[in-house]
């Protein structure tokens, strides 16, 4: 029997293409700048963006971290949701490294509003750490894949802008937002100081995310990576599969989606609990039975099935290259009322 990876879009191979591009890439040593690739990638990224300039880093994780520490400086405050990745998943680094402390507000589906921003700001006064920055998740994974709309965004970014603090979006996945909204990247960006986004994940890259901003500040960037240890010498290699995917793997994570919501309409026949109204891209976070997430997992796998825990009684399946309609079919039949 074939496992039906769900766990998540992180799991996704390479394509072909994508694996011809990496043997056929001009390379150099991008720390120097001489790797005509990457070179192509980061600006290829900043126009998608609107922005002068890109950087290509190793991860998700790394972008956020390199945006943080290029914001602020220690003893700065972030404003982020409270569920968001940078601050759940993201190890402490926001403190651990970069030396700032989290405001968290607690958005409606992972998105919180420029009243909720105004109401937690406690204003410049001599008890209180240095407001620098304000981090939007889009789409934000806790919440399942939801998506901010570009109008949220604005607000958001004008009432951190108007108080002197910068913007950063966490867009690990922002072309499915893009996607599921019909939204041009160039509108997120517009209103924000800088964006990650995710060449690994939906888009089917082995390797690498892609921070976006002004050229000044993606000059600072490019030394804070150079301090964690990211300079990557012949980094082409990690570039030219993204190159393929900002150029053509975009369109098809509506696929992702359609499937998500699919498996999500099934998954609620069997008996589980879903806000139908977080399933907007190609995340589905379900409900199980109180504390029973872990007995659902291993029951799935038993069938073949994989997907993640994502609390004691929430399951996350994520869609992705590689997973087509007739699997969701096939999951659901394998999974059976629960
Ligand atoms: C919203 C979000 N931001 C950042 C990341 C981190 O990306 P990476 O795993 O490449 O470090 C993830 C990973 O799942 C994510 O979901």
């Amino acid at each position: 029997m074939r496992t039906i990876d769900l766990r998540s879009d992180t799991v996704t191979l390479p394509t072909e293409e994508m694996m011809e591009a990496i043997a056929q890439a001009e390379l150099g040593d991008d720390v120097s700048r001489e790797d005509p690739t990457v070179n192509r990638l980061e600006q290829l990224a900043a126009d998608r963006f609107g922005k002068e300039a890109g950087l290509l880093v190793t991860s998700g994780t790394a972008g956020n971290l390199i945006s943080v520490m290029t914001h602020c400086r220690h003893g700065d405050e972030i404003y982020c949701e409270a569920e968001a990745h940078i601050y759940y998943y993201e190890v402490g680094g926001m403190s651990a490294i970069a030396g700032v402390i989290p405001r968290l507000i607690k958005g409606r589906r992972g998105v919180y509003t420029a009243e909720q921003l105004e109401a937690h700001y406690r204003g410049r006064e001599m008890h209180y750490p240095n407001p620098a920055l304000v981090a939007i998740e889009n789409t934000h994974n806790r919440a399942g894949g939801c998506c901010w709309t570009i109008k949220e965004v604005e607000e958001v970014g004008k009432a951190a802008h108007d108080r002197g603090m910068k913007v950063h979006i966490d867009g690990a996945r922002i072309f499915n937002a893009c996607v599921a909204l019909g939204a041009d990247p160039k509108d997120y960006a517009n209103s924000v100081d800088s964006v990650t986004f995710c060449l690994s994940k939906g888009l089917s890259c082995p390797v690498g995310s892609v921070i976006v901003g002004d050229k000044e500040f993606i000059d600072r960037a490019r030394k804070a990576r150079k301090i964690l240890g990211g300079g990557m010498r012949q980094a082409g290699i990690i570039a030219a599969p993204g190159i393929i995917a900002l150029e053509r793997m975009i369109p098809r994570l509506r696929e992702d989606h359609d499937n998500a919501k699919l498996l999500a309409k099934g998954l609620v026949e069997q008996g589980l609990s879903i806000d139908m109204a977080t399933v907007q891209t190609n995340i589905v976070v379900a409900e199980t039975a109180p504390n029973k997430s872990a007995d659902y997992i291993s029951k799935a796998k038993r069938s073949g099935v994989l997907c993640s825990s994502f609390g004691k009684s929430l399951v996350r399946f994520v869609t992705h290259n590689g997973i087509v309609k007739e699997d969701i079919v096939d999951v659901l039949e394998r999974l059976g009322p629960s």
